[in-house]
């Protein structure tokens, strides 16, 4: 994963933390291209550090899948992928 040029992709990306609950991110597809700085903005539990999760792999999407570069994240090592990305909480 050393030389990424960064674009993130999501593809009709689903996620329930517990079944019972209902989805939390259900169909959520968006693109964000290299070099740029993107806002995820909405109301407290609408489901924004959702998707810092799954993007860190701490949980892994039901549905489809999210992509760098357009490689599924499933196939970088954990540490590849962690060494890569920066989580500011
Ligand atoms: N570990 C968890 N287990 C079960 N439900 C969770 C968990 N974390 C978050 N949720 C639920 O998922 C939804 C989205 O939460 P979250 O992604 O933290 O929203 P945001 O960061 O936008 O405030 C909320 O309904 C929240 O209660
Ligand atoms: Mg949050």
């Amino acid at each position: 994963m050393s030389s990424l040029s960064g674009r993130v992709t999501f593809e009709d990306v689903g996620f329930a933390y517990e079944a019972e609950a209902g989805k939390v991110l259900c169909g959520m597809s968006f693109d964000i291209e290299p070099g740029s700085s993107i806002a995820l903005v909405g109301v407290s539990g609408a489901g924004k550090t959702t998707v810092t999760n799954l993007f860190a792999r701490l949980y892994d999407p039901q549905g489809d899948s999210i992509l760098v570069d357009g490689e599924d994240i499933t196939e970088f090592t954990l540490k590849s992928l962690r060494d890569s990305t920066t989580f500011v909480p």
